[in-house]
């Protein structure tokens, strides 16, 4: 099988196939992801809540995000790698270059940003410094203070309007692929309509042009956290860990998963 690269992405979603991704964050797991031929490999700050045992992703450092980076790179040949910058590393677009910089020499191909408004400069200039760029829109962990907890965002139509707009503005901005967690099916699948770059759905219904889920919540894992509607074990149909990761890809790919009962109305 083939090795994946960012202009891939395009080629996939216009040829009319649905991209799998998964959080990985060691390299055990990532050889079974890569065996599994998942495409994208996520190095998410829920590494803080789902590796760290932390309440929220905000302690999560640029370090953890390198060293669990590193960890995956060894094992994940196949795979596009996507490291996740953690809160407060991307204020400002220098910071945010000598993070990323950090990620792609420990083996990421793409980073992951979450927003848009002062984070559109950004993605700008990383684009422009050729560091490709992943965004993430709709419920993003690291506002958690201000939303007041992890809520399904774009509900009422000024936030709904809000979100496509800044669908339009990451994608003008350079980014090549959009994350659309916690946000109302119908919604989501609008936005990807009008979108020119593929968006992932976490929580965002089945119109999405590929999906990702937390790896732990897919193996069923009792993490500690509050479960989210849009997760489901695959453990149980899956029989195995390969075999779990392998009966996800293929319901995505299928678009057998999510169903409106992992979505949201
Ligand atoms: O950190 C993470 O795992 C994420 C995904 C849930 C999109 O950002
Ligand atoms: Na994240």
């Amino acid at each position: 099988s083939k090795s994946w690269s960012v202009p891939q992405l395009a080629q996939a979603r216009a040829a009319g196939r649905k991209l799998v991704m998964l959080t990985c964050y060691d390299a055990s797991f990532a050889r079974v992801l890569d065996a599994a031929g998942i495409d994208l490999i996520l190095i998410g700050d829920s590494l803080g809540m789902v590796v760290q045992g932390h309440e929220s992703t905000l302690p999560v450092q640029v370090d953890d995000i390198v060293y669990h980076t590193a960890a995956v790179a060894r094992a994940a040949k196949h795979p596009l790698k996507i490291a996740d910058f953690p809160f407060g590393s991307d204020g400002s677009p220098a910071q945010a270059f000598a993070a990323a910089v950090r990620f792609i020499q420990a083996g990421a191909a793409m980073v992951k940003l979450e927003g848009a408004g002062h984070k559109l400069g950004t993605i700008r200039y990383l684009v422009e410094r050729e560091i490709p760029v992943c965004a993430h829109l709709g419920l993003t962990p690291q506002s958690v203070l201000t939303m007041g907890g992890f809520k399904v965002q774009g509900r009422e139509q000024s936030a709904a309007e809000r979100l496509q707009a800044e669908a339009l503005a990451v994608a003008e901005a350079g980014a090549a692929l959009l994350v659309l967690e916690g946000v109302p099916a119908t919604l989501a699948a609008q936005i990807t309509q009008a979108s020119p770059i593929p968006t992932i759905g976490i929580g965002a219904g089945a119109g999405c042009d590929g999906q990702v889920l937390v790896l732990h919540d897919l193996l069923g894992i009792d993490t500690g956290h509050r479960k989210p509607k849009f997760v489901k074990d695959f453990l149980a149909e899956g029989g195995s860990i390969a075999g779990a990761v392998h009966a996800y890809a293929e319901a995505v790919r299928a678009g057998t998963f999510p169903t409106m009962e992992h979505s949201y109305a």
